[in-house]
């Protein structure tokens, strides 16, 4: 069992060992070539190519359609790729066999705009489900976990409590929990916020903010451009099944260089 939920230790926001991480490289987590996905005729992702180093917040953004979520699907091995390479936390993607797609799924996290939580089961057992039948822990060794990524989240007081009983933020929130308990070492969050309302929202950003800060590499989906240029490192905007620009928010907002991002941000999407 580990005692950290969060990223290992090599991080560049943790702070553990510090002359070792300064003179270390960024390893990289994600390292995507002239990926190419299709769905039947249709091509949906056309020769993307990005990198995402460890401890990254990457915030993807693009009109509906332009491949955003298919691309995350595709990092998670839930999308078979017809063409290009895709290494995701030291596992090769392109053509994983069943065990590799079962370890890649264990160091990689999703979380969706619906939580998929069960209904009959506490918000506890949502979370220790995974850890007993999947990892083979004890429910006790289980239950610890369980509290300490509740915790992580500001939830730790719903343990006990059914889906029905949260609200929409606090249920996103559990299915973040539920994530995080396998520890990944790196989260995709696929417009997690979409469905809720601002208030619940802000909760739910507050808790990426953290998990952010505490060192996971993370790549979201979103369209909450005012939390993308305050906290990404990197934000990319998709077109067409292309990375259309891609570079540090600030640079990206203030000087879009092509019209079809001047468009989108004017938008106001
Ligand atoms: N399973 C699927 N089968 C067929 N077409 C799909 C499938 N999933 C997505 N698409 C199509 O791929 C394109 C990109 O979809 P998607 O990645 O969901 O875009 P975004 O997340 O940017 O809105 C869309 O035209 C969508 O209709
Ligand atoms: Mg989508």
């Amino acid at each position: 069992m580990e005692n950290n939920a969060l990223a290992p230790p090599c991080s560049s926001r943790v702070s553990e060992q510090p002359q070792e991480i300064e003179n270390s490289p960024p390893e990289l987590i994600v390292s995507v070539k002239n990926l190419v996905k299709r769905f039947g005729a249709l091509q949906v992702l056309n020769g993307v190519s990005l990198e995402i180093k460890r401890g990254q917040l990457v915030a993807i953004v693009g009109r509906s359609g332009s491949g955003k979520s298919t691309l995350l699907r595709c990092m998670n091995a839930l999308e078979s790729i017809e063409g290009g390479e895709l290494q995701v936390c030291g596992h090769d993607v392109g053509a994983p066999s069943r065990l590799a797609r079962r370890e890649l799924r264990s160091d990689v996290g999703i979380v969706f705009q619906s939580y998929n939580l069960f209904p009959h089961l506490t918000v506890e057992r949502n979370i220790t489900l995974a850890l007993t039948a999947v990892k083979k822990h004890s429910r006790a060794e289980a239950g610890v976990i369980a509290s300490r990524v509740l915790a992580l989240v500001g939830l730790l007081d719903k343990a006990a409590s059914y889906p029905e009983q949260l609200s929409g933020g606090q249920s996103q929130r559990v299915a973040i929990a539920r994530s995080l308990a396998l520890s990944p070492q790196l989260m995709l969050f696929d417009e997690v916020t979409s469905a809720l309302d601002p208030e619940l929202t802000g909760e739910v950003l507050k808790v990426m903010e953290d998990l952010s800060r505490q060192g996971m590499t993370m790549v979201l989906v979103t369209h909450e451009m005012a939390f993308a240029r305050r906290l990404a490192d990197v934000v990319i905007f998709m077109h067409q099944g292309r990375v259309w620009e891609m570079g540090p928010p600030e640079e990206l907002f203030n000087h879009p260089k092509t019209p079809e991002f001047k468009q989108f941000i004017s938008s106001g999407l």
